[in-house]
């Protein structure tokens, strides 16, 4: 098996704190920030030190079980009325990626269940390690189901960072090449270098080279050519909201990529878990997008400033794929296919009906 960053988010071994490894440091240095402050979690997640919409809500639930250590609350409900205070604000630090709310939502859930102080903690750790836990069978599901999409010797087209550094293990869009590729298969994988942050150069040309996949950086306003010289034969993306009419919220760029997939007569899927999925989110018009710093285009990364220092910019995280570009949504439950009106609710019936077992992936 390969060596993946897979602990790169994880709880201290004395619980005070939330262990994470800094992605605004790679590939170049492998560094580890301790967090223990409400304003160092809320900053490692706006800051993009952690990222990807599954990992951000494991760290988030491993956060708030450390902040709800340091409550000194005079009563339960006092506790958990903290509790709801710390998580919102949490939750405030990205908007777009749902998971952020969905791991606190879970977390103060299982607190709210509990009586007394001392039972809340407990169900708290739980929650949060449960929370891990079924992100690293999810990956493994996604991927398993993802290889069914692929050939030996195919060429594959992904934008940003979907891997390990984003989730837990294997990653969704790159789960399957990582496990593919254990499994002795090789791909040529095209990665997008994810212009303004270059996740795709920073993060996913380093993971799936350590991991011995061959791979070759692009700039984003290549991936036109590279797919009409027939080097591509899936595009395959993660995602940080999905609507419930499959309208997918990805990093700035991905609905680019769609569009030339479609007209290459390329397939263009999206691979995430049911956690990702907003049905209270009718389609990608209701689903929030980020907004960041000017300086992230004009001069981050550079030696010196790209830009004249005033000119305005517009620098959306996320942009949103129509679902109709969209060949299939591959989660934890099986690949669901277009009308995703259906079979996006019905991977949710799946999931409460509790097959095979209550919140368990098929796999
Ligand atoms: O801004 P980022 O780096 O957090 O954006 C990440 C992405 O857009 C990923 O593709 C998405 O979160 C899926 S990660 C499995």
């Amino acid at each position: 098996m390969h060596e993946y960053l897979s602990d790169h988010v994880h709880l201290s071994d004395d619980g005070t704190a939330v262990v994470i490894l800094d992605q605004t440091r790679l590939p170049g240095r492998t560094e580890y920030l301790t967090l223990r402050t409400a304003r160092e979690m809320f900053d490692a997640i706006r800051l993009l030190q952690v990222r990807g919409a599954p990992a951000i809500g494991i760290c988030a639930a491993y956060d708030l079980y450390v902040l709800a250590r340091q409550l000194r609350a005079g009563s339960p409900a006092q506790f958990l009325a903290q509790l709801r205070q710390q998580a919102a604000v949490l939750a405030s630090a990205r908007p777009t990626a749902v998971n952020l709310s969905w791991a606190l939502e879970r977390m103060l859930k299982a607190a709210a269940a509990q009586r007394t102080t001392a039972d809340m903690l407990s169900a708290l750790h739980r929650e949060c390690i449960a929370i891990h836990e079924e992100d690293i069978a999810m990956c493994r599901a996604i991927s398993e189901y993802g290889l069914t999409l692929l050939r030996d010797g195919d060429g594959v087209l992904t934008h940003c960072n979907a891997g390990p550094l984003a989730t837990s293990r294997y990653g969704t869009a790159l789960g399957p090449l990582l496990l593919g590729s254990e499994r002795g298969m090789r791909f040529r994988v095209f990665a997008d270098e994810t212009r303004p942050l270059l996740q795709g150069a920073r993060l996913t040309s380093y993971e799936l080279s350590r991991a011995g996949v061959d791979v070759t950086l692009i700039c984003d306003n290549m991936a036109s050519l590279v797919m009409k010289n027939g080097w591509v034969q899936a595009c395959l993306v993660g995602c940080d909201r999905v609507a419930a009419n499959g309208d997918t919220a990805n990093k700035i760029g991905t609905s680019g990529v769609a569009i030339l997939a479609r007209h290459y007569g390329i397939p263009f899927y999206v691979l995430g878990p049911t956690s990702t999925i907003d049905l209270s989110c009718a389609t990608g018009a209701d689903i929030p997008i980020e907004q960041r710093d000017p300086d992230e285009i004009k001069q981050m990364f550079y030696r010196e400033p790209m830009a004249p220092a005033a000119v305005r910019c517009y620098n959306p995280a996320f942009d949103v794929t129509d679902h109709e570009l969209i060949s299939g949504i591959v989660t934890e439950y099986g690949i669901c296919r277009a009308p995703y009106t259906e079979s996006l609710r019905a991977v949710f019936d799946k999931k409460s009906a509790g097959i095979p077992g209550e919140g368990r992936p098929f796999l």
